[in-house]
């Protein structure tokens, strides 16, 4: 619980994070901002080059993973941990309408973006509560809420995750362990550029529109939300989802 008058807004001295997917993109803005709070921070990626790179230039240790391996989600946890934070950031995305997507486009989608988080939240979390403390923060979509068109599966996986952390909530309240969502909005990223290159101006514009705030979000803001839910300060925040997306959705 949060003392009275203590304000120390983003601080994370003497906690250890596990970061999923933290060597680009929205989670290396995470790594960073945990980095620099004074945070003992693991990233576990598929790349691990630029993992090692990232570690080194903010003072924090690459492990080399692959979400959708259960085996070794449960290795480099119990190799790295005790973790006080989890982020469950890793995510792929396929633009396809779902007529053109197959079971094996589904079971990919499902596994990195669904089934990790659970690899990753069950691996952690006894140790949590052994502690009596936790952040778990997952970062879906506002294609959860939305729907995504070009994106069914996807969404539908996101959606997942939204439900599975209210029950993760739920369950462990208890101990001293909260569980949100962020959810962003269109994010200037690999994943983003990547989507752009295949789509053309067009999505861009059509992204950008979505917003009411007519512009792509950075990845400093969503590590801000992500900062903000680990630190002390939204110790009575719990089964959230925090959409960063510049207001998607309202029309405008
Ligand atoms: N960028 C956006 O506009 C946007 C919007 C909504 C939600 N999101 C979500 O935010 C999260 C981060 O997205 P991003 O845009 O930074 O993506 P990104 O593709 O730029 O970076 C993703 C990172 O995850 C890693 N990764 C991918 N598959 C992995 C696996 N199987 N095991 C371990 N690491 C893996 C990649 O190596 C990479 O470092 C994802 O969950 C994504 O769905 C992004």
């Amino acid at each position: 619980m949060l003392a009275a008058g203590t304000l120390t807004f983003g601080r994370l001295d003497r906690r250890r994070a596990f970061v999923s997917g933290g060597a680009q993109g929205i989670g290396a803005a995470i790594v960073r901002s945990f980095a620099a709070a004074g945070c003992h921070v693991v990233i576990g990626d598929l790349d691990i080059a630029a993992a090692t790179e990232l570690a080194g230039q903010v003072g924090a240790v690459p492990a080399k993973l692959d979400v959708t391996d259960t085996g070794l989600v449960q290795q480099v946890i119990s190799q790295h941990g005790p973790f006080d934070i989890v982020v469950n950031n890793a995510g792929v995305d396929q633009h396809a309408f779902f007529t053109d997507t197959t079971p094996a486009d589904w079971a990919k989608l499902l596994a990195v973006n669904l089934v990790s988080v659970f690899a990753c939240t069950h691996a952690a979390l006894p140790e949590m509560q052994s502690a009596g403390f936790g952040r778990i923060i997952n970062i879906a979509s506002e294609a959860a809420r939305l729907g995504s068109r070009g994106g069914a599966v996807y969404a539908a996986a996101k959606g997942g995750v939204v439900a599975f952390t209210k029950s993760i909530a739920r369950e462990n309240a208890r101990y001293g362990i909260t569980a949100n969502v962020i959810a962003p909005g269109p994010i200037r990223t690999p994943m983003l550029k990547q989507a752009v290159a295949k789509g053309g101006d067009r999505i861009l514009e059509a992204m950008t529109d979505s917003t009411l705030l007519r512009r792509l979000g950075e990845p400093e803001e969503i590590a801000a939300a992500a900062l903000f839910l680990a630190s002390d300060q939204a110790s009575y925040i719990t089964g959230e989802t925090i959409g960063v997306s510049g207001g998607m959705g309202l029309g405008g």
